[in-house]
């Protein structure tokens, strides 16, 4: 029997998680005016660095007294800068529930041996985030990006906190309503929701966290890629544009393209509704069939970018070979790019639904992965 193939194919094929498609007006001649064979330290690529700080501020709405920097080695290197910088002056407690998370705890845990509260659960759930102790510093994923888990809110966060909060917003930034008052170390990385290029992080500072960086000297070295205190005293040329190292204009141009998009969608709550409207096709999807389900087990941690998927169906022999070919006939066809789940996590698919991502390309691809489900299904079947 030959499963017919639907008519219609998506425009863009690209649901990657990271890098994520580019922004649907994208093309490359739009990035001629970078400041290329420039210095980052003359005017013109000083205020370009300005402006993709200050524009970040505007469309994510981060209180005029938070720092924002914008530093090396993408989403990680923000990360790690915090946790080698802040922590070790009290007690922290980690929270991990995929794969992201648990580098975290390792970081903390194995490499800067921290006395640490280390609470995890299983790709699709949560940790119990009732059972935090704010007089610690804690550090968590807003958007698991590897099981499509999310934390559905920040209620759960004190507002009268003695710890810090620090938070890997990577893949939530841009697509989800983030609560400045209760994060104090807010991460990102460019290649995510707004499709632009790896190589730099973004680090947001509350001015509580600007207090313990000057105020605590960690016990460790650090090195100078991770240095954001001089004397005892905040580097704020690094809150201003004058990064650490040398950053890639050409990725600042690209990111400074992404943002005026992202204005001309409507700003954050115009990309909150294009990831609300990708994620919603994906989840009527999983209602109308009953053999492919949601990763995340409660509704209301079900991510709006990463949407993690499982197979359900018995007559399926090996989940994970399974799943493998199911993407790699989607890829063949060109209608669904890079959607195999990340290589720790469970056997599935993993469709990102960020706000660059087009509502009809979802709309476009589903009926083919039912095809290639049903492809699958009849040549194992067949093999049998
Ligand atoms: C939650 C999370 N943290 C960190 C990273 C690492 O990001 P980068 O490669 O930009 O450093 C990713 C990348 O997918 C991620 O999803």
């Amino acid at each position: 029997m030959t499963i017919e193939r639907p008519a219609a194919r998506p425009a863009n094929p690209r649901f990657s998680s990271g890098p994520c498609a580019k922004p649907p007006t994208f093309e490359l001649n739009k990035l001629a005016d970078a400041a290329l064979g420039r210095s980052h330290r003359a005017a013109v690529g000083k205020d370009k660095l300005k402006a993709a700080i200050e524009g970040t501020r505007e469309l994510l709405g981060i209180p005029a007294d938070y720092r924002i920097g914008i530093v090396p080695a993408s989403d990680t290197g923000a990360v790690e800068m915090a946790l080698w910088s802040l922590l070790g002056e009290r007690k922290v407690e980690m929270l991990a529930w995929e794969s992201f998370g648990a580098g975290w705890v390792t970081d903390v845990v194995k490499q800067l041996k921290i006395d640490a509260d280390v609470k995890t659960a299983d790709y699709g759930q949560i940790v119990d985030l009732a059972s935090v102790d704010f007089n610690n510093d804690v550090v968590f994923t807003w958007n698991g990006t590897t099981s499509g888990v999310r934390v559905p809110n920040g209620d759960w966060i004190a507002d009268d906190r003695a710890g810090l909060t620090i938070c890997d917003a990577t893949s939530a930034a841009f697509a989800m309503d983030l609560p400045w008052d209760k994060l104090d170390v807010t991460t990102f990385s460019w290649q995510k929701v707004l499709g632009g290029e790896a190589a730099h992080g973004m680090l947001i500072l509350s001015p509580s966290a600007v207090e313990r960086l000057e105020s605590y000297t960690p016990a460790w070295p650090l090195p100078k890629i991770f240095r954001l205190t001089k004397g005892g005293k905040l580097i704020e040329g690094i809150f201003t544009g004058a990064t650490i190292n040398t950053p890639s204009m050409l990725a600042v141009e690209d990111y400074l393209f992404a943002l005026d998009w992202a204005r001309s969608v409507g700003g954050l709550q115009g990309l909150i509704a294009r990831a609300d409207a990708n994620a919603q096709a994906i989840f009527e999807f999983c209602d109308q069939n009953d053999w492919i389900d949601n990763l995340a087990e409660d509704p209301a941690t079900r991510s709006n970018t990463s949407v993690c998927l499982k197979f359900t169906d018995p007559r399926i022999r090996d989940g994970a070979s399974f799943a493998k070919a199911v993407a790699k006939r989607l890829e063949a066809e060109n209608v669904a790019l890079d959607i195999g789940a990340y290589r720790d996590a469970p056997a599935g698919l993993r469709i990102w639904c960020g706000g660059t991502v087009e509502t009809s390309d979802i709309q476009a691809m589903l009926p083919w992965l039912k095809w290639a489900f049903e492809a699958e299904i009849a040549a194992q079947a067949a093999a049998a």
